[in-house]
């Protein structure tokens, strides 16, 4: 039997809300070992399968790796907090939005390596998409991390800091958006006449249903949406109004996403 990809010892998630936790749920559903690893969060609300403690200073054993859960707000308060337990061997793997490499390195001086890590909300359950980028990641590492996020869904390193913040404009963000879309086909359905359980089932069953058929075959949206709308039918009607709209919409969406994310990079730039 193979052993699957382990979490360095110990390991600490500083800030372990939603998408920390979310990386530890996926983690745990893997299999992967999580008894060294600690969450560390000030109300230290228990986080499943994992040892909790409110301040870096009740974590113990200095970290091998330490995850950078908090919000891109937050750096300056707990970066010097954190500093005196991080070694030249130490590995930081930052998931806040926006915040750059250099900025990170910036206030970690000292540390082995810094990577960057944009997963979104369905690492939980392994179906999760995770951008990864690091300027000083050896071959080692970046096996070793790819092997560990590849258990949470969908991996891949970024070749530049921009490629990996497109990826994150699409994917980090994604499920907030795809959730709106959802409800908004539930909407309609309710305004249709069907009770509100029903119409949010079916609306996230065509979701569901659809990607996975794509997912399934391989085949292009194009394509799938043309199988749909037969000419000068029902479906057909209906794409000549969304396509006048949705590809703009989704555009000016994530370009004001992105435009925040470059005001938090801006202001986790040094000076
Ligand atoms: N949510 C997403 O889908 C998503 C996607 C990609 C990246 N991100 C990034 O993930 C990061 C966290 O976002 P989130 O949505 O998970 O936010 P969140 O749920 O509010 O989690 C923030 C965490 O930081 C902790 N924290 C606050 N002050 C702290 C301190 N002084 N020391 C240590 N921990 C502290 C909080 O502790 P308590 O639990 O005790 O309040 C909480 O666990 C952000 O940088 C965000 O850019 C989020």
């Amino acid at each position: 039997m193979t052993s699957g990809p382990s979490l360095p010892v110990p390991t600490w998630f500083v800030g372990c809300g939603n998408m920390a936790g979310a990386m530890v749920a996926g983690w745990r559903m893997a299999g992967v070992d999580l008894s060294n690893a600690i969450a560390i969060r000030p109300s230290a609300t228990p986080v499943e399968g994992v040892r909790t403690v409110p301040t870096i200073s009740d974590a113990g054993r200095p970290p091998q790796l330490v995850v950078l859960g908090f919000k891109p707000q937050k750096l300056d308060e707990i970066a010097p907090q954190l500093r005196q337990f991080l070694t030249s061997k130490t590995i930081v793997v930052s998931i806040l939005a926006g915040v750059e490499a250099a900025s990170l390195r910036h206030r970690f001086p000292g540390v082995g390596s810094i990577v960057r890590a944009m997963p979104n909300l369905p690492v939980a359950i392994r179906r999760g998409v995770v951008a990864l980028y690091s300027e000083d990641a050896g071959d080692a590492l970046r096996q070793q991390l790819g092997d560990l996020f590849v258990s949470l869904g969908w991996a891949m390193w970024a070749a530049d800091e921009s490629k990996f913040a497109a990826i994150g404009a699409v994917a980090g963000a994604g499920p907030a958006y795809v959730a709106r879309f959802i409800s908004a086909l539930a909407k309609a359905g309710e305004r249709r006449g069907l009770s509100s359980r029903i119409a949010a089932t079916i609306a996230l069953e065509t979701v569901l249903g659809t990607a996975w058929m794509a997912a399934t075959t391989g085949e292009a949206m194009d394509d799938v949406a043309r199988r749909v709308a037969s000419p000068s039918g029902t479906t057909e009607a209906g794409l000549a109004v969304i396509d006048k709209a949705l590809d703009d919409l989704i555009e000016v969406t994530i370009d004001a996403a992105a435009r925040r994310g470059a005001e938090l990079a801006e202001d986790a730039r040094v000076p």
